[in-house]
């Protein structure tokens, strides 16, 4: 069989966040799926290869949702009026309880993957819950399906209900389970350890989490800075800590491995400073910001700080699992920093959106998220015809999909230059 294949379209990604490299009626050439170039004239020795001819569709790459809890998908859309500490009792904590039966969690799942896909979403990073069984199920739903993933078994032995709260030994034990039968099983779904944020581990679980990410060379995921009295629980637990991102620090869990953390909506100058030395990628997650009230990443101080980003939808304090929808509210909010602080702030541009979408969040899974040379061709054809009724420019026609558009004008999805159907389980 030959292995390689010629997409042709509307070709456009951002090697940097500062312009959209834009390629009409262009050729991406891919070899075992990934990427070996991009061309304008198909070179002569390519002219035999098979060629797949998306027409006037718009090709770009797949989008990468670094912040997620597919257990919350049922609360998607609902329980929007507490703010986090109250919100996780009340309504968070109780929905992941259920996920202690196999049978209600793989329903859960099923419906949450086919969401992701469906709205363009090539790889994630998710929070599972604390249940080891169905983290493992949710692993392998995500083999299935044939998406990019990093799944988190949850833990939590401090400061939660008991329907969630687990003893130390066994959060170590489950964790190291899932780490030993899942890091070697799947070139793209992969295990991330995942301690829920520091107030409900106590300082016994971060260490042993700490050293499990070092035995075995796995990243790790968690939330940051993200709520006033969430920063102010942290100082009351951990008194010798000058600041939040120091207490994972101090466990070896902030860039020791590669290392995502979500929202920074209050990350003082130290903490962005100890980010930016240990390479810490700071994940972004407005809508989720704006629903539970907690206040907002200051996008153009991380981005001057080359603070590596990501976008998150976070579900279900965030309310879509739509990455282009994720870009556009981060647009909006950082036009609020701009009128807020009389036009010294700038706000986010489409590409730079994109960019943070695409290859600023994808480089979190290797060489994701561009069309250049050795990349992973994870790729959207996107189908743009309703919306592009007048001469359109090919930036314009994606920025109105990005605004405007939605799942119907996502024709086909590709990871590592597999076409990924809907997936049925
Ligand atoms: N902090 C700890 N747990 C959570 C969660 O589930 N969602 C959000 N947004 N923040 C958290
Ligand atoms: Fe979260």
């Amino acid at each position: 069989m030959n292995s390689v294949k010629i997409y042709k379209g509307n070709i456009l990604f951002t090697k940097t966040p500062e312009s959209f490299t834009v390629i009409k009626q262009g050729y991406i050439v891919v070899i075992k799926g990934k990427v070996q170039n991009v061309y304008k004239e198909l070179p002569i020795e390519h002219t035999d290869s098979e060629i797949i001819d998306y027409g006037d569709k718009l090709i770009i790459p797949g989008m990468n949702d670094l912040h997620c809890h597919a257990p919350q998908f049922k609360n998607i859309g609902i329980a929007m009026d507490k703010e986090l500490l109250p919100w996780l009792n009340d309504y968070t904590f109780p929905e992941e309880g259920k996920f202690k039966d196999l049978n209600y969690s793989k329903k859960v799942y099923q419906h949450f993957i086919k969401e992701i896909w469906k709205q363009g979403t090539t790889r994630i990073a998710v929070f599972a819950t604390v249940h080891k069984v169905a983290s493992m199920n949710l692993m392998d739903l995500f083999i299935k399906s044939g998406l990019g993933a990093f799944v988190g078994k949850v833990n939590m032995d401090l400061n939660c209900p008991e329907s969630l709260c687990e003893t130390l030994e066994n959060s170590l034990r489950d964790t190291e389970e899932i780490l030993i039968s899942y890091r070697n099983k799947s070139s793209l779904v992969k295990p991330i350890v995942t301690p829920r944020f520091v107030p409900t581990c106590s300082s016994e679980l971060l260490k042993g989490l700490g050293a499990l990410c070092d035995k075995y060379t796995v990243p790790i995921q968690s939330h940051l800075s993200e709520n006033k009295s969430e920063i102010e629980w942290v100082k009351q637990l951990h008194p010798k800590s000058n600041y939040y991102g120091q207490v994972y620090n101090d466990f070896k869990l902030f860039g020791q491995t590669p290392t995502l953390m979500a929202h920074c909506s209050f990350s003082s100058e130290e903490e962005i400073e100890l980010m930016k030395n240990n390479n810490v990628v700071a994940v972004h997650c407005p809508t989720s910001n704006l629903n539970v009230g907690s206040g907002m990443l200051p996008i153009r101080k991380f981005i001057n700080n080359n603070i590596h980003l990501g976008l998150g939808s976070d579900i279900s304090g965030g309310h879509t699992c739509s990455i282009f929808k994720t870009m556009v509210y981060a647009i909006q909010v950082s036009k609020l920093f701009w009128s807020n602080s009389n036009k010294e702030i700038d706000f986010l541009t489409n590409s730079e959106a994109f960019y943070i979408a695409t290859k600023g969040g994808g480089s979190f899974f290797g060489k994701v998220g561009s069309f250049e040379k050795d990349y992973d061709f994870d790729a959207l054809i996107i189908d743009d015809s309703e919306l592009n009724f007048l001469n359109y420019t090919l930036e314009e026609r994606l920025e109105r999909f990005i605004y405007v558009g939605d799942d119907r004008h996502i024709l086909h999805r590709y990871v590592c230059g597999k076409l990924i159907e809907e997936p049925i389980f």
